[in-house]
């Protein structure tokens, strides 16, 4: 099965955003995916609808959409409205996840939902059947540069074996610490889709970088 690979803008620094799409446009990957966070679900305060949509006109590529928000439903419309192609919330918002995921669904947008570290991925189980991926956190939500969580691969291999075994189409998306051999762990247990962040941008070429993880999970 193909690995995509979803380079996270967090990454980067925002001052020279237009040459960070610019390169990854140009790069292999399939995938953008975008931190967005209120500053309330999460410690950290990031980007909005309008950022999203300015770099929508870049680029045709994937634009990955991991919404770190409380009020999911208040903002939906201009997150869709903004080009998003895959819409992530997380499972632990206080909202009607079936309200959510109908709604991106009816815009012909894909719809995933992400769990944090702590949350067992059983709790979605019985979402499983009408969302595109589910994001495994293999850090906490928040901040990009920390150490991956290596106790999170037994819950990408329990949540692949479920997927498998009910022949269901989930993609499974691993976000945090992604490098090398972390990804490599991640794909062995049954993730198909790597976010890398601070590995991407802490190397000297972000286009090559992004291109030779792109291979290395592809050759
Ligand atoms: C963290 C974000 C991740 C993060 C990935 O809350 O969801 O996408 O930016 O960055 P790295 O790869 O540096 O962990
Ligand atoms: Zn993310």
């Amino acid at each position: 099965m193909k690995t995509i690979i979803s380079p996270s803008i967090l990454g980067g620094s925002f001052s020279n955003m237009e040459k960070v799409i610019s390169d990854l446009d140009q790069s292999r990957a399939e995938y953008i995916h975008f931190d967005v966070m209120d500053g309330d679900f999460v410690p950290n305060l990031t980007f909005g609808p309008q950022f999203i949509s300015d770099l929508r006109v870049k680029t045709k590529k994937i634009f990955d959409v991991h919404l770190m928000i409380k009020r999911v439903g208040r903002f939906l419309d201009k997150y869709i409205n903004a080009g998003s192609d895959i819409i992530t919330f997380h499972y632990e918002i206080d909202e009607n996840l079936n309200e959510l995921i109908n709604k991106i669904k009816s815009n012909n947008i894909k719809v995933g939902i992400a769990i944090k570290p702590k949350t067992p991925w059983e709790e979605i189980k019985k979402y499983l059947h009408t969302i595109d991926q589910v994001i495994i956190m293999t850090v906490e939500p928040g901040f990009g540069g920390q150490l991956f969580m290596n106790d999170q691969v037994k819950k990408i291999k329990s949540l692949s074996n479920y997927i498998n075994e009910n022949n269901l189409v989930v993609d499974i998306e691993v976000d945090g610490g992604v490098n090398y051999e972390t990804g490599e762990l991640c794909i062995k247990a049954g993730a198909n889709v790597l976010v890398a962040g601070s590995f991407l941008f802490q190397q000297d070429n972000l286009k090559i970088a992004t291109n030779n993880l792109n291979d290395f999970f592809n050759k």
